[in-house]
């Protein structure tokens, strides 16, 4: 039994991962960025995605606003539909993976127990977890979309930061710090998370 169906079996397909990884001269990997909204990650996951292609390597971006247009229409943001959102783009990043794509996904992944889920269906090293380490006020600060004036004045419930919860990582790969008026720019955002690839493989 698969889920809730019953006679569902695996098709091997002849061409594999490793032959699709030689074929692109690259290793398919999951690079999670999570975050409060207004953090960044969007910013990091399209710097990084340039930069990496300048230097010849094929991404896909996976942004969760984005996601929420059509595969994930049907979610809404209370801790279920946060959960099946997150259980769905982490499926969806592990077949990008598997096709020797760079994949990076950006969402903000509240809870814990969701990220750490998707980084059980990958193999080891190949889950990448961005922290983007922001403070609460900064993202508020730079409010972007006008979401945490909203969620402020009640006109948004359960918004992350404000009244919805989010836990940091306690072990992650890579942390991005930033502070109000110290701030690391798109690239170098982009620099550490490449320079954490080339150093690991
Ligand atoms: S989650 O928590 O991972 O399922 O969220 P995600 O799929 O990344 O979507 C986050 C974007 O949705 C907008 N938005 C909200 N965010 C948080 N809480 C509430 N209640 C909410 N309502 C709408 C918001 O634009 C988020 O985008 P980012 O890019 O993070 O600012």
């Amino acid at each position: 039994t698969v889920g809730n169906s019953t006679n569902i079996l695996w098709h091997e397909c002849p061409v594999g991962k490793l032959e699709r990884q030689n074929l692109l001269k690259q290793k398919g990997c999951v690079i999670w960025i999570t975050g409060l909204s207004g953090s960044g990650k969007s910013t990091l996951a399209c710097a990084l995605s340039r930069e990496l292609y300048s230097r010849g390597y094929l991404t896909y971006v996976l942004d969760g606003d984005n996601l929420r247009h059509g595969l994930n229409r049907d979610l809404g943001f209370k801790a279920e539909d946060r959960a099946e959102n997150i259980r769905r783009v982490g499926e969806l990043a592990k077949l990008f993976a598997d096709a020797g794509v760079i994949c990076i996904a950006s969402l903000i992944s509240p809870y814990r127990r969701d990220r750490d889920g998707c980084r059980a269906l990958l193999p080891d090293s190949t889950f990448i977890e961005v922290f983007m380490n922001v403070p609460l006020e900064v993202c508020e600060a730079r409010d972007p979309k006008g979401l945490y004036k909203l969620a402020r004045a009640g006109k948004i419930k359960g918004f992350t930061g404000i009244d919805d919860p989010y836990e940091p990582p306690l072990d992650c790969e890579i942390i991005i710090e930033a502070k109000a008026g110290a701030c690391p720019s798109p690239p170098a955002m982009a620099e550490q998370v490449i320079s954490y690839l080339n150093k690991n493989g």
